[in-house]
């Protein structure tokens, strides 16, 4: 029996928009300080998308430099997979407006909404696709314009989030390198922690929010950082368990970027030096799904990334979800 296809990634891209907003800037709209902000988070900036700009432009850039990294075209994608928790309409999804964009007029497009975790998911599915020989060549772009969701009177969460995007190209690779192992999961049942009413709210919502605001995120900041810094550390031993890895035998972990302190925690439960945790969190502020294609298309532009490397990708978000990917690095 000739085995299945193994699914890599063949091209990486990201955009983030020009615009900042520093912590000094927040030092004016909330009670707030650049000394908190870095101690508590580690985040100094975050990029800011201009309010008219869709976010599908952003999306549509990264996704053009990804598919050119790749060495195809986009008339090569055989389906989109756009992951994000604002695209600008629920209807067309922001997958078929970034296929409209880059024209690549063959694909088959859908959205997929897993919160930060999102990215991950995506891998999963595109595996799937690739693997069974469904399809060649899979775009996915993760995009976010959390600024467009973020109440800036809310100094609990407004310090947090940015704008910004990554995409990556996933296709048939060689049975030495591609994704070796992967694991999502949900847990549902604490969904509340973390929450951004779309097409209805209660009076609890409400309740949580600033009089007048409602399509804004609130959240449980210590009890979802409780969750984060163990389903971290848990998700990452589970799928190297699962690829027969150890933690040694990896030379970078890209772990969704939220907070320092929850990777710092990861990094030590795991026995990581933070030397192998990429980060670039202190100049984007967590982007939710789009932070991992970020910081990978950073990396591979750095060329920190060589050919065999062994990598695990690491997420949590809201849901509440969490997933891991182990990965042979394909590129040169
Ligand atoms: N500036 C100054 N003080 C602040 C600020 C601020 N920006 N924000 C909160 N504080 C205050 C609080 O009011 C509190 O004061 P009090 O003791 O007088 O009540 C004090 O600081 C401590 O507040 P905590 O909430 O306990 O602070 P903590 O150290 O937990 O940090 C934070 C808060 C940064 C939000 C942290 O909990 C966190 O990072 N949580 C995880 C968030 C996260 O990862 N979210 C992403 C989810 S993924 C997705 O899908 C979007």
């Amino acid at each position: 029996m000739t085995k299945p296809y193994k699914a890599g990634i063949i091209g990486t891209g990201s955009t983030l928009p020009e615009s900042k907003l520093t912590n000094l800037q927040l030092e004016h709209i909330v009670e707030t300080t650049d000394e908190w902000i870095m101690k508590r988070t580690g985040i100094r900036e975050r990029c800011i998308l201009d309010k008219e700009v869709p976010l599908a432009k952003l999306a549509a850039d990264a996704a053009a430099k990804a598919i050119e990294d790749a060495g195809i075209t986009a008339a090569d994608i055989d389906l989109i997979i756009a992951t994000t928790v604002t695209p600008d309409y629920l209807t067309p999804s922001l997958a078929c407006c970034v296929q409209k964009e880059i024209q690549a007029a063959r694909a088959a497009a859908f959205d997929l909404n897993a919160a930060c975790t999102g990215f991950i998911y995506a891998l999963q599915v595109a595996q799937e696709f690739i693997k069974n020989g469904t399809y060649k060549h899979i775009l996915i772009v993760s995009a976010e314009a959390l600024s467009r969701v973020t109440d800036y009177e809310d100094r609990k969460t407004c310090v947090l989030f940015g704008d910004g995007a990554g995409a990556v190209v996933v296709s048939a690779v060689s049975q030495e390198y591609g994704i070796e192992a992967s694991i999502i999961g949900a847990k549902g049942e604490d969904g509340g922690v973390l929450t951004i009413p779309c097409c209805y709210w209660n009076d609890e919502d409400l309740e949580k929010r600033n009089e007048g605001k409602v399509q804004v995120i609130w959240m449980d900041g210590s009890e979802v950082f409780t969750f984060a810094s163990r389903i971290m550390a848990e998700s990452t031993e589970q799928v190297l368990e699962k690829s027969g890895l150890t933690p040694q035998d990896i030379q970078f972990v890209f772990p969704h970027q939220a907070n320092i302190r929850i990777l710092q925690n990861a990094a030590k439960r795991l026995g990581l030096s933070m030397d192998k945790i990429y980060s670039n969190l202190e100049y984007t502020g967590n982007i939710s799904s789009a932070s991992i294609p970020v910081c990978l298309d950073e990396a591979a532009q750095k060329k920190l990334l060589k050919k065999g490397d062994k990598l695990v990708l690491v997420a949590f978000g809201g849901g509440l979800t969490y997933g891991a990917v182990t990965l042979t690095w394909s590129k040169n």
